[in-house]
């Protein structure tokens, strides 16, 4: 029943939790009930439930402001960041909380990103330059104009918070796709005017197990709380793949940079 508090009406809701118990190597659900208000998101319900409930309820976070995306979790049906997301605006008596799809998980809503990093370290996204000792004894800051940043400006927003991995229908089938969040990290690096590797980068994704074994659902784009539309970039890698095989650059949707192999 809501009670009147001023202007911040409290409810009563169920919060139903997907919970792994690691020893057992079993899932259940198990329903708290729980108070809200206008202001409250899933992250701070689910603190209040481990502090005032259920103390072996696990829960990752950091940030609790959408910065360090270490609280991914699927909340009736979509993967949210849970800090981020506002109890009352999902509209529903009952509320479904379940780790991350597609990853392992340790134990209730905390998955094992391990295999995501690996995957992120696979496309390797750092700057390479073709002079090494250059790179590591640079003698001159690299030169960037605004339009060049602009190429990967919004790829770079990435938190790394896997909700994109959580998304997609191709990782859910294949554990050997290199995924979303990599791919689009992929672009990013492959953009930046600095990067002297963008032969090479094409390489490492122009397989099933990169570009090609995306089949354009949308549904990592949609899930990223940062708007890096890695279904976007994906296409972009295939399109650069193709132009390359035929001999020649794709036009492309962003402002070409300058100075690229
Ligand atoms: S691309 Fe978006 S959804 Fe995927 S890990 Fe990065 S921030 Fe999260
Ligand atoms: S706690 Fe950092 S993104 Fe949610």
């Amino acid at each position: 029943m809501d009670q009147g508090n001023g202007g911040n009406m409290k409810r009563r809701l169920i919060f139903r939790i997907k919970r792994f118990d690691p020893e057992s190597e079993r899932f259940i659900y198990r329903d708290y009930e729980v108070e809200v208000d206008k202001y409250s998101t899933v992250l701070d319900v689910l603190i209040k439930i481990v502090e005032t409930q259920d103390p072996t309820l696990s829960v990752r976070y950091s940030c609790r402001m959408g910065i360090c995306g270490s609280c991914g979790m699927v909340v009736n049906g979509k993967p949210v960041l849970a800090c981020e997301k506002n109890v009352l605006s999902i509209g529903s008596d009952v509320v479904t909380v379940e780790p991350m799809y597609n990853l392992p998980v340790i134990k209730d809503l905390v998955t094992d990103l391990e295999d995501f990093f690996e995957k992120h370290r696979k496309v390797k996204p750092w700057l390479i330059r073709a002079d090494e000792d250059e790179q590591f004894n640079p003698k001159a800051e690299y030169i960037q104009y605004p339009e060049e940043l602009e190429r990967y400006w919004n790829f770079s927003y990435c938190i790394k918070c896997g909700l994109c991995v959580a998304a997609c229908p191709i990782v859910a089938e294949r554990s050997d796709f290199l995924g979303p969040q990599a791919l689009a990290q992929a672009f990013r690096w492959y953009e930046d005017s600095r990067d002297q590797y963008s032969i090479e980068r094409l390489d490492l994704v122009d397989s099933e197990q990169g570009v090609w074994g995306c089949e354009f659902a949308g549904s990592c784009s949609r899930a990223c709380p940062k708007g890096v539309d890695p279904a976007l970039a994906i296409q972009l890698l295939k399109m650069e793949i193709m132009g390359r095989t035929m001999g020649f650059r794709m036009p492309s949707i962003i402002p070409r940079s300058r100075g690229r192999r």
